[in-house]
């Protein structure tokens, strides 16, 4: 069998609890419902992000000694924001090489065309697979380095695969190289909560999405009126679980394997880790990196830390 995302699927379907990786979500419909996500009012995390970066970039550049930097996005989206940071390290008298790297080849385009819309002089090199894979390619780059790991997807890794991917990356990197980590942080609960359970039902349906992908591309059969979203908020661990939980006993045929589900059985999708400043130090010292410095917005909901 070649096909990762069928192994890993029925691995977690097989698994208890039942639990899928959140990496699937995004699909061409993934993308685009992640887009509304992103749009709406309660998911206020991409908003204190920007204000972060309208506020700091300048305080955030001069903390940085070299004039000269590459600047690498990993899982760079469709590059609004950081259209904003650069253009802010511009303003700071940087001289900035933009190399985006992303999973998907169609968003890099639109990450492109983005950016030159607004700075058509800056060079950029985009870089299409996954982190692992094209980290490797960052080694050989002379330059100083700010890497950019924005829009709290450092939460989206359980558990010690989060320190474990900064270990990764700090390999990547030598004493003159910068991270700038987008981290969502601690706040009250019912604000995290509703972030992931609006009443539009927009990431329900993105949580549903997974269930879609898997009857349009692994001939999976699952009724999608048959599970339900559930989000949970644990306000000790900073952690949000999302769930889809089975309304019904039923069974679901997944390429040649038949998967059974009990009423209420919940199959786990993704995790969004909220941290404190001091869990955020204690990740980075765990990763080995050596400094960190947090800006925060106004609200002090979320972080950009900037790490030695
Ligand atoms: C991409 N990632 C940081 C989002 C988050 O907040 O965990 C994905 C998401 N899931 C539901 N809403 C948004």
């Amino acid at each position: 069998m070649d096909n990762p995302f069928l192994e890993d699927m029925l691995a977690g379907l097989q698994r208890q609890p039942k639990t899928l990786s959140s990496k699937y979500f995004y699909d061409k419909e993934g993308d685009k419902i992640f887009q509304e996500i992103m749009n709406m009012e309660s998911y206020y995390l991409p908003s204190c992000e920007l204000e972060i970066i309208e506020q700091k970039t300048e305080d955030i550049a001069k903390q940085i000694g070299s004039t000269e930097l590459d600047v690498i996005e990993l899982g760079a989206g469709d590059g609004v924001k950081t259209v904003k940071l650069i253009q802010g390290l511009l303003a700071a008298g940087k001289k900035v090489n933009y190399v985006p790297l992303d999973i998907s080849p169609d968003v890099l385009e639109t990450n492109k065309s983005n950016i030159l819309k607004q700075l058509p002089q800056l060079s950029i090199e985009p870089i299409a697979g996954d982190y692992f894979k094209t980290m490797q390619k960052l080694s050989g780059r002379t330059k100083p380095k700010l890497i950019l790991f924005l829009g709290s997807n450092i939460g989206n890794f359980k558990g010690q695969s989060g320190v474990d991917f900064l270990t990764l990356v700090k390999k990547h990197t030598t004493a003159e190289d910068y991270l700038l980590l987008g981290a969502d942080l601690k706040k009250d609960p019912e604000i995290i909560l509703k972030a992931y359970n609006d009443p539009e039902g927009i990431t329900a349906r993105f949580n549903l999405n997974l269930l879609h992908r898997m009857n349009k591309e692994l001939n999976a059969n699952f009724d999608l009126a048959n599970f339900k979203h559930y989000p949970y908020y644990n306000p000790i661990s900073g952690t949000c679980y999302s769930y889809l939980i089975s309304l019904k006993d039923q069974k679901v045929e997944i390429a040649d394997s038949t998967i059974f589900f009990q009423k209420n059985e919940p199959l786990h999708t993704e995790v969004s880790q909220k941290y404190s400043l001091q869990d955020l130090e204690e990740l980075i010292l765990a990763a080995g990196f050596n400094g960190i410095e947090s800006f925060l917005d106004t609200k002090e909901w979320f972080s950009l830390s900037l790490i030695r």
